[in-house]
């Protein structure tokens, strides 16, 4: 289906300077892409100017949160054009966090016609500098103004853009989450949906107190073994082998976590997809036996990992960034910029 595009787009767009300090998500281009779908028929989608939404105060997102979201990037690479990252990975999870909250999925082909639009019509907002780009998040809403808790019968779904750098810069203190749970079992874990983000804020609120920047949520089953960030897998070096948690249906799968055992592979890395308990991490980082930790993400590409720390202990690890983190975050951002052979196909030109 074609794409209308309206004309105050190009009005929108003339005005608009990517601001000096980009910071994480704060500046938007005034420019999204929206597409609706009433009882299961999809609109065209459309690229309009960047404005507040009308929604009815009744709308089901904002009583039962029927929303779910994506992030990913659109990179300028070293040639200056401009190139997206393993999009259909974020139409397949959008579709699978969609059908967890019982909304319809946005077809494949209007996702990635809506993220090449924005990225498209943004080009000129898309930062070069390295590890900067234009943030791109899709999301979904159910529209339906009804308060009985039940699937909406309308939806909307929007691309809003951010000219951006990476979510956190400089080394992270995780606190260890032992009092909450971000997911539950057979909860929402394993899917993109604002309520879990929503959950994790407490824990934020109480480890910025300490000094700390992220929660380490433990799994909810056993909270014994490490689960993930709120919004970035974790990985740790051990005894020289990179250690990832295992899916444990409570973790999400980033497309970064994705990627970079891929990456890690490619590059000689022991990997090991298993249990990591908390414990035995923590005494693991006192004795020095594991010599790095990070946490990666699409908004946080890889951030090193200085201190984890709970009530009782406080562990410094031995290097952060490592080795590992450095090496894995280089040869990412160069495919992702343009700078290396891209051997797996994951670059798409917009
Ligand atoms: C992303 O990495 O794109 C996310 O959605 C995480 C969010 C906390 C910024």
């Amino acid at each position: 289906m074609s794409i209308y595009i309206d004309p105050e787009v190009a009005v929108s767009l003339r005005g608009y300077e990517v601001p000096e300090r980009l910071g994480f998500g704060t500046a938007m281009a005034p420019v999204m892409f929206r597409a609706v779908c009433q009882d299961g028929c999809w609109s065209q989608g459309e690229l309009i100017p960047y404005a507040p939404l009308t929604i009815d105060p009744a709308a089901k997102v904002l009583h039962y949160a029927q929303s779910c979201f994506e992030g990913m990037k659109a990179y300028r690479t070293a040639a200056g054009s401009i190139a997206l990252f393993r999009p259909e990975k974020n139409a397949a999870r959008m579709a699978y966090s969609a059908k967890r909250l019982c909304m319809p999925s946005v077809p494949e082909s209007l996702f990635l016609d809506g993220v090449r639009t924005i990225a498209a019509y943004c080009a000129n907002l898309v930062p070069g500098n390295r590890g900067e780009s234009l943030y791109l998040r899709p999301f979904l809403i159910g529209t339906q103004a009804d308060l009985t808790v039940s699937a909406s019968t309308s939806y909307e779904f929007y691309v809003i853009a951010s000219p951006s750098e990476a979510y956190h810069t400089g080394n992270m203190r995780l606190w260890v989450e032992r009092e909450d749970a971000r997911a539950a079992v057979g909860g929402t874990g394993d899917a993109k949906v604002g309520g879990n983000y929503a959950g994790s804020l407490l824990s934020v609120g109480r480890l910025k107190e300490r000094g700390y920047d992220q929660s380490l949520w433990l799994n909810p089953a056993d909270r014994s073994r490490v689960d993930e960030l709120s919004g970035m897998n974790f990985f740790a070096v051990i005894e020289g082998k990179l250690h990832t948690p295992a899916l444990s249906g409570s973790i999400l799968e980033g497309i970064t976590r994705n990627s970079l055992l891929k990456l890690a592979r490619e590059l000689g890395y022991d990997l090991v997809e298993g249990a990591i308990h908390i414990d035995t991490l923590l005494s693991q980082i006192a004795s020095g036996v594991c010599t790095e930790a990070f946490a990666c993400g699409t908004a946080a590409i890889i951030s090193p990992i200085s201190v984890i720390g709970d009530e009782a202990h406080s562990h410094e690890l031995y290097q952060a960034p490592g080795p590992v983190a450095k090496a894995l975050r280089e040869a990412l951002l160069d495919i992702q910029e343009g700078r290396a052979e891209d051997n797996f196909g994951w670059m798409q030109p917009v």
